[in-house]
């Protein structure tokens, strides 16, 4: 596992078939793919990943997660925890153990002195760096089997940072809350308070799985947003992900929330989206959530650059206010901008609805051709 940008030919993995794949090992991979979430937005630049160890009689033994930078990967705290109790056992991990030195030793080094005697992976190593971990498992006698449920693995935790390796960019959620006649704003311009308690508790959640909040000047002069990640107590969190404001013309006031120190800042005078990206790429920024309002969540979707959309939908109507979106550029109903509803939640009196796009503003591309 590393940060690295270079990406590896594709391999042919020597094991492949996931109908392999006993229960026990499915559940520990579904287990593996939730320790990696859980980590979301606490390891870049590195992958949050999840590992089970699995002892000879196939019980599970012992499980972690990447801990952060410097710190040990996912099998290696797994393997701590498990003992002696992991020889002749099974490791269940969602990124293909590392096979370089970087902060920390390899892991396939760690997996071969532990005496593990089969590793089940589900996304192979995508970097040439770090890559060969398997081919170093199997050199010392171990089986490994490559692309078990990977499907589910590269969509869920580990989307982000395999955005960051093929496409040299941060992956972008877009948040944003509306009535359902799709309004952010009342006219009178007043947007706060539009959806319950339960939503916006989850707005914190989903900021600490990011390393950045960006909104535009729209929304930090008509709200002065602090953009931090409060707990359920309403305290800050000890983590914070990097605010981030865009601010071409330098209209922001000295005296805005989002300076106040609570969190790290960048005010950025990058011209478009693609270069705020690339200069948030720089400070290893791997998730963004982008809050800001109709106007920047109209040119990163029409620059294609919106991977997740996460809707809290408010049983409210408004007739007037601003929109979800500005304009797109689009005027026939062939060309609209499609998604993915990937699920639908009730967060208290709200509903959370979350989507990929799968095509583009008019040309009708899928949203991986681009960005
Ligand atoms: N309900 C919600 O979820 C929600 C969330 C956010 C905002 N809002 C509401 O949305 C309203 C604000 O809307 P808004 O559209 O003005 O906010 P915005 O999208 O956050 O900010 C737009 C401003 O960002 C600046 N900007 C900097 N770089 C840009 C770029 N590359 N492309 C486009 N703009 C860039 C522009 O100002 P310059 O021309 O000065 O550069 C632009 O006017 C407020 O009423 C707020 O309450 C609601």
């Amino acid at each position: 596992m590393s940060n690295t940008a270079s990406e590896r030919p594709a391999v042919t993995p020597a094991h492949e078939s996931s109908a392999a794949t006993p229960a026990h090992e499915s559940s520990a991979m579904a287990r593996a793919r939730e320790l990696g979430a859980a980590v979301l937005g606490t390891t870049h630049p590195n992958p949050p990943v999840g590992a089970v160890v699995l002892d000879a009689a196939g019980v599970p033994v012992g499980e972690g997660a990447t801990t952060p930078p410097g710190g040990p990967h996912a099998e290696v705290v797994a393997l701590a925890r498990a003992g002696e109790r992991a020889r002749g056992g099974t490791v269940v991990v969602t990124l293909e153990p590392c096979a370089h030195t970087g902060r920390t030793g390899p892991c396939a080094d760690a997996l071969l002195a532990a005496g593990i005697a089969r590793v089940v992976v589900a996304v192979p190593e995508p970097t040439e760096l770090a890559g060969g971990g398997a081919q170093r498992l199997r050199d010392g006698g171990v089986e490994v089997l490559l692309g078990v449920e990977e499907a589910e693995a590269a969509d869920g935790a580990l989307a982000a940072w395999l955005t960051g390796i093929r496409r040299h960019r941060p992956f972008v959620v877009w948040k944003v809350a509306g009535t359902l006649d799709g309004r952010v704003a009342a006219a009178d311009g007043s947007s706060r308070w539009i959806t319950g308690p339960e939503a916006r508790a989850a707005v914190h959640r989903l900021r600490a799985t990011c390393d950045a909040v960006v909104v535009g000047t729209g929304t930090a002069l008509a709200d002065d947003p602090q953009l931090t990640v409060r707990d359920a107590d309403g305290a800050d969190a000890a983590r914070q992900p990097l605010r981030v404001v865009m601010d071409r013309r330098g209209r922001l006031p000295g005296t805005a929330r989002v300076l106040d120190g609570a969190a790290p800042t960048h005010v950025s005078a990058a011209p478009s989206p693609r270069e705020l990206l690339a200069e948030l790429f720089t400070r290893d920024v791997r998730r963004v959530l982008l809050e800001g309002g109709p106007t920047l969540a109209a040119a990163f979707l029409r620059d294609g650059l919106v991977d997740e959309v996460v809707v809290h939908l408010a049983p409210k109507l408004l007739g007037a206010g601003a929109p979800l979106v500005g304009d797109l550029g689009i005027s026939a109903i062939d060309d609209a901008l499609t998604l993915d509803v990937v699920d639908v939640t009730r967060l208290g009196g709200d509903v959370q609805v979350r989507l990929r796009p799968t095509r583009h503003t008019g040309a009708g591309r899928p949203a991986d051709g681009r960005g």
